[in-house]
C-alpha cells in the first residue's frame, strides 16, 4: 500500500517536534510539506525550529517548509514558553558537544517561496484526494487557506486535529484547550467549513504519557542522534510537568493526532456536532459537543468525527519503537 501523502501544520514546540520524528520515521507515511503557525512560540521562532528538526532528521527528499500566520485571525497572540521553554524545544542551547561546541547550532532556513496557507492549497489541488493535512497548532493557517482557497481546499482527503477537549478538562483554561483557544475563531470557520475533519482531543492526548524514565533507558541503550535530541528536548519539560502535575510525565498530544494517520485503528472515532465558544468569558475557546441521547432528527447534523478512545499502550510501544528507527 502506498504511502499516505500529508502535510503538517506545526508551531513547534517540544510535542511538535516529537510528532515530526515520528512522522518521519513512518514508512506508512510521506511527508510533503511542512507549515508554521504561531502558537507555543512566534511563528519565526516555530519556522527555525521545523528546520533544525529537519537538519537532525534529514529526510530524503527533503519537504519544503511554508511560514505562516504570525498571530491569530482577531486576536493577539499568547505563546506558551514557560511550558516549551524561551527556544520552544525545551532550552537546547544548554547541551554541548565533547569539543564544547553547540549541540544544536542555528540551523540554515531555507524556505518555500510560497505563504503557509498557499502551499497548502495548492499542494491539496495539485493532488486531489491524496493529502491528509495534520494540524498540531492553532488553525489560523487552515482557516486563511479555506477563507482564499475553499475550492482548492475541498480537494483534501482528510483534515486531522489536534485539539479541543469534550468531556475531559482544558489544559490551558479549566475548559480550553491551548491549539484552539488560541484562535477560536480559526477553529470555529474550520469547523463550519465542512471538510472531513477528525478531531484529536485532549479526552485521548491526555492518556498517552511518555514517561521520563522510558526516555533514559532509550538513549543509553540506542544513543542516535534522534533519540539523543528526544532526550535533550524533553528534559526540561519532565521538571515542569513534575511541578505542575506531581508527575513527571509528557502528554503526547501532537505525536497521536500523526499516529492516527499511520494507524486508525488506535483509536476509536464518534461523529459529533461540535461548536467553538468564541466569546470572551471563562468559556473562551471550549469545544462544545452535543452529547445529547436524543434522535438525529432532533439535533444538527455531526460536523466532526472525534477521538474518544485510544489504545494508549499500542501507540506508545509504536512511538518508541519508531524514534528508534531514525539514523544514528
Ligand atoms: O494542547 C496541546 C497542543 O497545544 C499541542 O499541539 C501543543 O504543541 C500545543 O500547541
Ligand atoms: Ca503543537
Amino acid at each position: 500500500m502506498p504511502p499516505t501523502r500529508v502535510i503538517i501544520d506545526t508551531d513547534p514546540g517540544i510535542d511538535d517536534a516529537l510528532a515530526l520524528i515520528l512522522a518521519f520515521a513512518s514508512p506508512e507515511l510521506s511527508v510533503e510539506a511542512i507549515t508554521t503557525v504561531a502558537g507555543n512560540v512566534t511563528v519565526a521562532q516555530a519556522t527555525r525550529n521545523a528546520c533544525l528538526l529537519l537538519e537532525l532528521v534529514d529526510p530524503r527528499p527533503r519537504p519544503p517548509i511554508a511560514s505562516g500566520a504570525t498571530r491569530p485571525m482577531t486576536r493577539p497572540l499568547r505563546t506558551a514558553e514557560s511550558y516549551h521553554g524561551g527556544d520552544g524545544l525545551g532550552e537546547l542551547s544548554r547541551f554541548r558537544t565533547e569539543g564544547g561546541e553547540p549541540r544544536y547550532p542555528e540551523p540554515q532556513q531555507r524556505l518555500a517561496v510560497q505563504s503557509a496557507p498557499a502551499l497548502m492549497a495548492e499542494l491539496i489541488s495539485a493532488a486531489p484526494g491524496e493529502i491528509v493535512l495534520i494540524c498540531i497548532g492553532p488553525l489560523t493557517n487552515l482557516a486563511m487557506a479555506i477563507q482564499a482557497a475553499p475550492t482548492e481546499m475541498a480537494k483534501v482527503k482528510g483534515i486531522v486535529v489536534m485539539g479541543g477537549a469534550i468531556q475531559a478538562p482544558g489544559n490551558i483554561t479549566p475548559g480550553a484547550e491551548f491549539n484552539l483557544y488560541t484562535d477560536p475563531e480559526a477553529a470555529k470557520l474550520v469547523f463550519t467549513s465542512g471538510l472531513p475533519i477528525t478531531l484529536v482531543p485532549l479526552d485521548v492526548t491526555q492518556r498517552v504519557l511518555l514517561r521520563a524514565e522510558l526516555i533514559e533507558a532509550i538513549v543509553q541503550h540506542i544513543g542516535s542522534c534522534t533519540t539523543q535530541f528526544v532526550r535533550d528536548t524533553t528534559e526540561r519539560l519532565f521538571g515542569v510537568e513534575q511541578a505542575r502535575a506531581g508527575c513527571a510525565a509528557i502528554p503526547l498530544h501532537d505525536p497521536l493526532a500523526v499516529g492516527v494517520v499511520i494507524d486508525p485503528s488506535l483509536v476509536t472515532r464518534r461523529p459529533f456536532y461540535v461548536e467553538m465558544e468564541t466569546g470572551e468569558g471563562p468559556a473562551q475557546g471550549m469545544t462544545i459537543a452535543d452529547r445529547r441521547q436524543i434522535k438525529d432528527e432532533w439535533k444538527q447534523p455531526p460536523n466532526l468525527q472525534v477521538c474518544t478512545e485510544v489504545d494508549a499502550g499500542r501507540f506508545i510501544a509504536l512511538f518508541l519503537e519508531r524514534i528508534c528507527r531514525l539514523p544514528a
